[in-house]
Formats: C-alpha cells, structure tokens, sequence
C-alpha cells in the first residue's frame, strides 16, 4: 500500500475529516478538518508520524468552523482553498488542476463548482474528496453562497462522472450512515444527479426544496473567512 488513509466523523454536523498521506515519506494532508475535533485529529497525526504538509478545505462550510487555520498556526502546514473563496488568509490558491505533492503522489484539485462557487473536488490515490457538490445518494444544497444548481448539474456530469468508475466517492457529509460510495454508484443511482437525469428536472427540484438555515451559519461564514482563527 503507498498511501494512508483515515476517515474521521464530527457529529454535530455529520462531517466527515479525511487525513491522506504517502506511506513513505509520511508527507501528509488533512481535508475539511473541524475545530471541535482539533485536537483529535492532531493526536492522530502525531501518533501516526505523519508529516503534515497540508490542509485543504474543499469550500467556504456554512455549517461548521474549519480548523485550517488553527492547524495552519500549531503545525506549520501550508493551507489551500480555492481562488475563488477569496480569502487573503491561506497560504496557497488553487485553480482547476491545481496539483499538491505528497512524496512522490499527486494531489490533484478540480473546481466543482455549484453548491458554492468555490467548491473543490480533491483526487488523490482513486479517491475523490468531493466536499458537499456530490455525496452519496445526493448532493449539497444551492440556495446561498453564490449556489447554482445549474452549475452543480455541469461539475458533476462534466467533471466527476468523466473520473474512472472505480474512484472511491468520499464526501464531506453524510447523515444517512453511509461512509463512501463510487462514481459508477452515483452514477447510476443518485436520485438526483444520476446519469439519467435531466438538468431542468434537477434545477427545478433544487428551487422547490424549502431548507433551514445551518445552526451555525451565522458564526461559521465569517469565521471561515478568516480560516476560522478567532480574532479577538
Ligand atoms: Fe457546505
């Protein structure tokens, strides 16, 4: 096996934190990790002698503070998100196709726009981390954060679905018990974004949808603009 792979739950919000790393050089990447669970996951890293190059959020959570920056401060991992965040407080700004290193592995960014504007899929080692524009069996709302459900339909046809069938799906959420799913699966049995169908159908049944606001909103988006580090 070259890599590693750990996939850790936060429960409040049902998000999933992934650590990644290349088994040799035990260079490693944390991604969407929760500042609740901070110091979970950091033990878990120290235990495993890992060698923490990055954290990645796959977007701007409305639902939960991220811990990039907290992380960013304590180990001296270069944090990244998407240009299209616009934040001035990461250390590296990804575009479509943007590439990370871990040994010699390769990270590999898609914008997958939709859910935000800045959403991120993150390929590494036959896994798609696909933050909240696929999970499994549904997809990630797109009534704020500059969401398009139009261009939610797009990444996930164009873009995800163009991926090898055998890559692993692993989302940021799932409320259902589900842990991981494969883009043949979702393919063909998301009851949404399924191959078959339609984009007028999907973009209408996404205006109907009548969704509360995440608890945490209105704390989480300042928040993570700032990387989530308080500033008091
Ligand atoms: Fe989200």
């Amino acid at each position: 096996m070259k890599t590693l792979f750990y996939q850790l739950f936060e429960k409040e919000t049902s998000t999933y934190t992934y650590i990644i790393a290349d088994r040799k050089t035990r260079e490693a990447a944390i991604i969407d990790p929760v500042i609740e669970t901070i110091d979970r996951d950091l033990n878990l890293i120290r235990e495993l002698n890992l060698n923490l190059k990055y954290v990645l959020d796959t977007h701007i959570h409305a639902d939960h503070i991220t811990a990039a920056g907290e992380i960013r401060k304590r180990m001296g991992a270069k944090s990244a998100i998407s240009k299209a965040a616009r934040v001035d407080c990461v250390d590296i700004l990804l575009d479509d196709g943007s590439t990370l290193l871990l040994g010699d592995q390769v990270i590999t960014a898609f914008s997958t726009p939709g859910h935000t504007d800045s959403c991120m899929s993150f390929l590494f080692d036959g896994r798609i981390f696909t933050g909240d524009a696929l999970l499994i069996r549904g997809n990630g709302r797109t009534d704020f954060q500059e969401g398009s459900s139009e261009r939610l339909f797009e990444s996930v046809h164009k873009k995800l679905y163009s991926l090898p069938p055998d890559t692993l799906v692993y989302p940021a959420h799932d409320y259902k018990g589900f842990t991981s799913s494969t883009i043949e699966s979702e393919l063909k049995w998301n009851p949404r974004l399924g191959i078959d169908k339609k984009k007028t159908d999907f973009i209408q049944i996404m205006s109907e949808l009548k969704l509360d606001h995440p608890k945490k909103i209105q704390e989480a988006l300042p928040a993570n603009r700032a990387c989530g580090v308080k500033h008091e």
